[in-house]
């Protein structure tokens, strides 16, 4: 499928979109975030694909919801059209995503990143929700995600009054994974991605579901959806791929099944 916005390639088990607005700084817009979507669907029916990893350029990740785009939206328009809602495909992909991040990831482009599973981020990563100074506020999860992950206080901060963190602030508040010069940070998200896409299919989505289970619901409530998950493993070939290799001191091939 031709794509305008975005490159959507594959190495071995891995999908990877790049954001491709060169000149507007990866400014998220209608038609790349449909785009996203389709890109996201094929690679979830796609049973090659173990992990997916989400990027930009080196000088930004995605600067936003594109401004130019939004500026003369109505409100009317907004809700009958419940504009930002098609974001949330990503935040419902079941596979595994990266988000390899460098430069800009600001308002829609940091609510992006936060909606993958992980935040590898360059050393000139820069992550904020400015929306405040456009007169407006965050709109694709932001205020929520953000709070989740760095808390109460840095959140508010952040979101009231546009301020940005720098990679080493984003790491150090438990944002990103980690922070890698930006010349290795491909090279370091795919090493990650392929990891990921070598082990089981169904751990793998399974362990996605159960840790982003933690932030919907009760510790009891997710003990006991986590332990349903384990114990349902035990009904995979890979389970018992995965035990028998570890026994016999040999590397695991997993079906993924
Ligand atoms: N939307 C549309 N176009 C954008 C954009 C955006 N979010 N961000 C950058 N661009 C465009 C600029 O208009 C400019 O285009 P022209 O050359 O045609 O003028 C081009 O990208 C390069 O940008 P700058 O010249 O501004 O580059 P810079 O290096 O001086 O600054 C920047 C970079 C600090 C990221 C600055 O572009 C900026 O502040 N961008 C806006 C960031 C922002 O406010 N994001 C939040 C958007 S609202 C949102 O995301 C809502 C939500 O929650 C979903």
């Amino acid at each position: 499928m031709g794509f305008e916005n975005i490159l959507v390639t594959t190495s071995g088990r891995v999908g990877i979109v790049t954001l491709n607005r060169p000149k507007a700084l990866n400014a998220l817009n209608g038609a790349l975030i449909a785009e996203l979507g389709q890109a996201l669907d094929q690679f979830e029916a796609d049973a090659g694909i173990g992990c997916i990893v989400l990027t930009g350029s080196d000088r930004a990740f995605a600067a936003g919801a594109d401004i130019k785009e939004m500026q003369a939206h109505t409100f009317p328009a907004t809700y009958t059209d419940d504009f930002i809602t098609s974001w949330e495909r990503l935040s419902r992909c079941r596979k595994p995503v990266i988000a390899a991040v460098a430069g800009h990831a600001l308002g829609g482009g940091c609510e992006l990143a936060m909606m993958c599973d992980i935040i590898l981020a360059a050393d000139n990563a820069r992550f904020g929700q400015p929306e405040i100074r456009l007169g407006v506020m965050p709109g694709a999860g932001g205020s929520q995600r953000l709070a989740r992950a760095i808390g109460k206080a840095k959140t508010m901060e952040m979101c009231l009054t546009g301020r940005t963190l720098s990679a080493e602030e984003a790491d150090r508040f438990g944002l990103v994974s980690r922070v890698v010069p930006l010349a290795n940070l491909m090279d370091e998200s795919m090493k990650l991605a392929e990891t990921i896409a070598s082990l089981s299919l169904p751990a793998v989505m399974m362990t996605k579901e159960s840790v982003n289970r933690a932030f919907e619901t009760t510790l009891s409530e997710g003990i006991r959806f986590e332990r349903r998950l384990f114990q349902a493993l035990f009904a995979t070939a890979d389970q018992k791929e995965g035990m028998s290799a570890f026994i016999d001191k040999r590397e695991p091939s997993f079906e993924n099944k």
